[in-house]
């Protein structure tokens, strides 16, 4: 019996439905990329239930005629590309025609257009695929309006795995803003239930409108751009110096010809280069705008474009860490040294190293990836005679202000200054919050943080929830969020806050994680421990539960035993 048979097209659509568009946020990318292909000047996108009801985007593009309205909703339908050989030098967000076939499977759309000198619009509406009517509409300018609702009303098991609204919004914010930064001249609305959450007005320089939509001020940027026509390549950069930095990695931008990507090789690069400066778990801000000969860009690995692949990575890598380096080390001094009490983190090196220094350089090999790939001699101690010859140990110096050394018998330690004192500061406050006995710290003038997009969602969705952890906010006006209590053992409050507001919602987290997340993001590194400073840390490190690994799970101590060292002197 034959069991082959070729799927009905509605399922084949639905299927097809599913690379493209997986939650509203995808929806909107396509949506945006579509009217930002027509040349619109102004994209609109109101929503209601994060999308979940409705998704209207308007914008004032070249429009679509009424021959093309007809042929809009099939699949391959595109006016962007004729044939293979112009996917070689594309300049188009689009190209695979594959769009608003694949939203029109799984939802209900109302779509609107007239073309620029048209006298009149037209109206379509298309739902589960199934064009329902066409007609004329009354004309109102050039440009497109499309509302799209019900989305997943047939493919319920995609419906289901929506998340929170302040997710789904966090997502689609996350969307809009990287083409807000890549197109400055265009304006970016964003409405959810009617309330504004962004309203990027056209800006007069990509710096302009990075300050406008990242909640940051122009002197917190370095800009620099370079060619290499040899390479046919150009990078233009613009990097939050070195007293921006972010608990997450998520105000990173990376443009490849003008389209928003992940790229590993180019992300990992950009954070190695910080990487020398900030301490683990902080990560920079930055925004890379890159042009290669599109021969040399395949765009076509991803069924959402996501990612793309470049000829030559490795040279490009190359060349983008010396830029941003020596831009970084230029300029960085001079921002160090006046930024002040509100730097969390100011590694001393940038201040008192004389200029030419290379402090992005490698720390000793000895240091790196400790625990992880460390040789059998040369690993994180664990278990209870560690603790106990640990605990005997004499404190003999530190290194770098960032590694404190004991020694004990014929072992050396070593411990990471910072990883160690977020094990005891996670400890104290997870005990703290399990009691529910915060000690909890007054601020006499409120500390008061400006919201990004994100944040600012997050907060209105569990801003109450923080107070459980001795952290009072209100709302100081619509961009600001005032803090008005702090807990005594998180140092730094404002990144604490933007910690707990970032990532998954806090109310659905468990109060270990909330307690690691906090913590995370509020110790002060750097500072230079006098030597009774240093055994304190290591006796507190002693009375921990879990003294050997900081609550992300890296060592906090390194032994080294004294047969290592002989070997490398080749004594045995
Ligand atoms: N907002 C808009 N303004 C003008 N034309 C539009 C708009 N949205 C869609 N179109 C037209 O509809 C066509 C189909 O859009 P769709 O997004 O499905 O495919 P695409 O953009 O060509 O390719 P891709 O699937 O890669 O996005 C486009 O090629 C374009 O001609
Ligand atoms: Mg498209």
């Amino acid at each position: 019996m034959n069991k082959v048979h070729v799927l009905p097209p509605d399922v084949i659509a639905k299927i097809a439905a599913g690379e493209v568009v997986d939650r509203p946020a995808s929806v909107v990318k396509e949506l945006l990329e579509n009217s930002i292909d027509a040349g619109a000047a102004i994209i609109e996108i109101h929503l209601k239930d994060a999308g979940k009801e409705l998704i209207h985007i308007k914008d004032n593009g070249c429009g679509i005629s009424r021959g093309d309205i007809e042929r809009l909703f099939q699949r391959h339908a595109t006016s962007k590309i004729q044939n293979i050989e112009d996917l070689e030098a594309l300049a188009s967000m689009g190209f695979r025609g594959e769009a608003l076939y694949s939203i029109a499977a799984v939802a209900d759309i109302a779509l609107r257009s007239q073309t620029a000198g048209a006298k009149e619009a037209w109206s379509v509406h298309v739902r589960a695929g199934q064009r329902l009517d066409l007609a004329p509409a009354a004309p109102s300018g050039a440009g497109t309006d499309i509302q799209i609702r019900e989305l997943f009303f047939n493919t319920p098991a995609r419906r289901k795995f929506l998340k929170s609204n302040a997710s789904e919004i966090n997502h689609i914010t996350g969307i809009i803003v990287p083409y807000a930064l890549i197109y400055p001249d265009k304006r970016f609305v964003l409405t959810h239930a009617g309330r504004s959450l962004l309203d990027f007005q056209p800006a007069s320089s990509r710096l302009d409108r990075a300050a406008a939509a990242l909640s940051l001020e122009e002197k917190h940027f370095l800009q620099v751009s370079h060619n290499y026509p040899q390479e046919q390549m150009s990078v233009k950069a613009i990097l939050g110096n070195i007293n921006i930095q972010r608990p997450r990695r998520d105000t990173q931008y990376i443009f490849i010809n003008g389209r928003p990507v992940e790229h590993k090789a180019l992300s990992f690069t950009m954070n190695d280069v910080y990487r020398a400066v900030f301490p683990p778990g902080i990560y920079p801000v930055f925004i890379l705008d890159i042009h290669v000969d599109p021969a040399n860009v395949d765009v076509n690995i991803h069924p959402a474009k996501r990612e793309v692949k470049i000829k030559d990575e490795a040279k490009l890598c190359s060349m983008v860490r010396h830029l941003s380096e020596d831009t970084l080390m230029r300029y960085g001094e001079a921002k160090s040294m006046e930024a002040g009490p509100a730097s969390f983190y100011q590694p001393a090196s940038m201040i008192n190293e004389p200029p030419g220094t290379d402090f992005f350089g490698q720390l000793p090999d000895l240091f790196k990836n400790a625990g992880t790939t460390l040789p059998a001699a040369f690993q994180a101690p664990s278990g209870g005679d560690l603790r106990t010859k640990f605990a005997g140990a004499r404190f003999i110096g530190s290194f770098v202000r960032k590694y404190l050394l004991f020694e004990e018998g014929t072992s050396l330690f070593l411990v990471d200054q910072h990883a160690a004192q977020e094990r005891i500061m996670f400890e104290q406050f997870h005990k703290q919050i399990e009691t529910g006995k915060v000690e909890v710290q007054h601020l006499l003038t409120p500390v008061l943080i400006k919201f990004s997009i994100p944040e600012r969602v997050a907060w209105d969705e569990a801003g109450e929830k923080l107070k459980e952890f001795g952290i009072e906010t209100a709302l100081f006006d619509e961009e600001t969020l005032a803090v008005h209590t702090q807990p005594v053992l998180l140092k730094n409050i404002e990144n604490a806050v933007r910690t707990l507001l970032s990532g998954n919602d806090i109310a659905r987290c468990d109060r270990a994680t909330i307690a690691r997340r906090a913590c995370k993001a509020s110790i002060v590194a750097g500072d230079a421990l006098n030597p009774q400073q240093a055994d304190y840390q290591r006796r507190q490190l002693i009375a921990c539960q879990d003294p050997f690994t900081c609550p992300h799970g890296r060592p906090t101590v390194v032994e080294l035993k004294e047969n290592f060292l002989d070997k490398q002197f080749m004594r045995i």
